[in-house]
């Protein structure tokens, strides 16, 4: 699957999407994700990307120019692409979501930055407009990251590479959450004399309870 990002500020990426389980699954090309600079498709030298609002008012605003130009370059004919907007007033994203993206060949995404963009990116040249919950982030670019590392563990084999596909297929595929796991030791003391304890279900041997105790537990997200 292939993810193309189109961005002002292209070097946010790069540490995040070069380290981490995200690098390997691109060294393994499980996953492709290119990050492109919208200035490069600026119509001036300067490389403009934004303008005066239309009937007044401060700021500036993103152009559709620039952006219709970029997904016109990027969007590969091919492939079943799908083009997404970020913005607060977008649909929620949801793991449903996730699952139908990580379905599709190529996902074009438009991160807005300043104080606003043409609303026909929205309402015109994108697929769908995406907001990652109910409050204002300064721009697309840690959306756009949510909607990658969200959708990139549910492509086959990416889990896989970090932990030897520990995490059973069905819980990555189905949105399982994890159950609460614990490690040694069964009691910790703290400094002030508190123990904290691990659920004696999980030191008493019993698989049959254990798995149980794990199903009531682990949650499951819609
Ligand atoms: N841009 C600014 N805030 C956002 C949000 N909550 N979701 C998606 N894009 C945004």
């Amino acid at each position: 699957m292939r993810f193309d990002i189109i961005t002002i500020f292209p070097e946010i990426f790069e540490s995040y999407f070069s380290e981490s389980l995200l690098g390997k699954a691109q060294k393994a090309n499980l996953i492709e994700i290119n990050v492109h600079d919208l200035r490069d498709y600026s119509q001036n030298k300067w490389g403009d990307v934004d303008d005066k609002p239309y009937g007044g008012g401060r700021g500036m605003v993103m152009k559709l120019e620039p952006i219709y130009r970029a997904v016109k370059n990027i969007r590969k004919k091919k492939l079943q692409s799908k083009v997404i907007f970020f913005t607060p007033r977008g649909k929620k994203y949801s793991q449903k979501k996730a699952m139908e993206y990580s379905k599709t060949d190529q996902l074009i995404m438009i991160c807005g930055r300043y104080e606003g963009v043409d609303e026909r990116v929205k309402t015109d040249l994108a697929d769908e407009s995406v907001s990652i919950g109910d409050y204002v982030l300064i721009g697309g670019e840690i959306p756009a990251m949510v909607v990658i590392e969200s959708v990139s563990r549910l492509i086959d084999g990416v889990i896989g590479i970090d932990n030897e596909g520990f995490l059973e297929e069905r819980m990555v595929k189905n949105g399982m959450v994890e159950y609460p796991q614990y490690t040694r030791p069964a009691v910790f003391k703290t400094d002030e004399g508190e123990e904290w304890k691990v659920p004696e279900v999980l030191l008493s041997g019993h698989h049959e309870k254990i798995k149980k105790w794990r199903n009531k537990r682990g949650k499951k997200i819609k």
